[in-house]
């Protein structure tokens, strides 16, 4: 089995990998934080795309869990010769992993490997599609903070047209009982977000009273986000979270961004320092949730 997108798991799938995750923090905060569960295991990391949390978080996770960890990058491999990306995961799959993480800034790469290698694959991000541990890690950091998500209202703020994290978040988010408002200006969101099950805002101002959370996404350049309005200062006065806006959030509700963040931008920067701003507890969190992901994939011959 492959973790390819959070579509086509259900809640009870999701409540599992939660739950787990909840057991594997307290692994993490003991004095040697290592068990036993993949001993023997070798978890391959294939990242075509850059990443700091993601990377680092999945090589924490598949540590502590003790498998033994290859790590690939573009940069000083044989792609710059020319090698196709079938051929370098059938390389690295006649090296013995287990599973692969994998990150790719195309559509649909993760699921080509998984069916090329038969291996067990992690989707770790494919271009605008899915990313589906950070929904993970993100679902996990709001049920810590509110114990549920059942009938709790999440705003996704930014540009949602380019986000592979927003497709996720609003699977999970959706599934474990919560309800999203996507709020942008109409060219940061995707043509068909009105089959999606959220609401549609396009002013922060008024909804953001009514939020628990408000999670805010960069403008992802990298994918064309920043051609499609006028100018950061108009962006920044109609959807960043400033201060008068962090304001006038209800005093438990929380702020939420996947990083990396462009502070001045979708952020303030005092508002992405206060301690309502969730941001390391979501990378914190990001360890468990992908111990769990791996013992969920690649455990059950030991956990039955
Ligand atoms: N949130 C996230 O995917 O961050 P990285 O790109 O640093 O992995």
């Amino acid at each position: 089995m492959s973790f390819l997108g959070i579509e086509g798991h259900d809640r009870a799938d999701l409540e599992v990998i939660l739950d787990l995750a909840d057991e594997f923090t307290e692994v993490l905060n003991r004095p040697i934080p290592r068990v036993p569960a993949l001993q023997g295991k070798t978890v391959a990391h294939v990242f075509y795309e850059s990443s700091t949390r993601t990377r680092l978080s999945f090589e924490r996770a598949a540590k502590a869990l003790s498998a033994d960890v290859m790590n690939f990058a573009p940069g000083g491999s044989s792609v710059s010769k020319g090698e196709s990306l079938k051929d370098t995961v059938l390389t690295l799959k006649a090296m013995g992993p287990d599973l692969m993480v994998v990150r790719h800034g195309s559509a649909g790469a993760p699921t080509r490997v998984a069916a090329w290698t038969g291996l067990p694959v992690v989707n770790a991000g494919d271009g605008a599609h899915q990313h589906p541990t950070q929904a993970m890690l993100d679902s996990l950091t709001i049920r810590r903070r509110f114990g549920k998500l059942d009938n709790l209202r999440i705003g996704i703020v930014g540009d949602i047209r380019h986000s592979r994290v927003a497709r996720s978040n609003v699977a999970a988010f959706t599934t474990l009982g919560a309800d999203v408002v996507l709020v942008a200006p109409r060219t940061l969101l995707p043509v068909d977000s009105r089959e999606w099950p959220v609401t549609l805002s396009e002013s922060l101002d008024e909804v953001i009273g009514d939020l628990d959370v408000v999670y805010l996404l960069r403008i992802q350049a990298e994918r064309g986000g920043a051609s499609v309005f006028p100018s950061l200062p108009e962006y920044v006065s109609r959807f960043g979270l400033t201060n008068r806006r962090f304001a006038a959030m209800n005093p438990e509700a929380v702020v939420m961004h996947p990083g990396p963040m462009n502070r001045g931008i979708e952020i303030a920067d005092s508002v992405a320092d206060d301690e309502r701003a969730l941001v390391l507890d979501q990378v914190a969190n990001g360890v468990a949730a992908r111990m769990a992901v791996l013992f969920w994939l690649l455990g059950g011959e030991r956990s039955g």
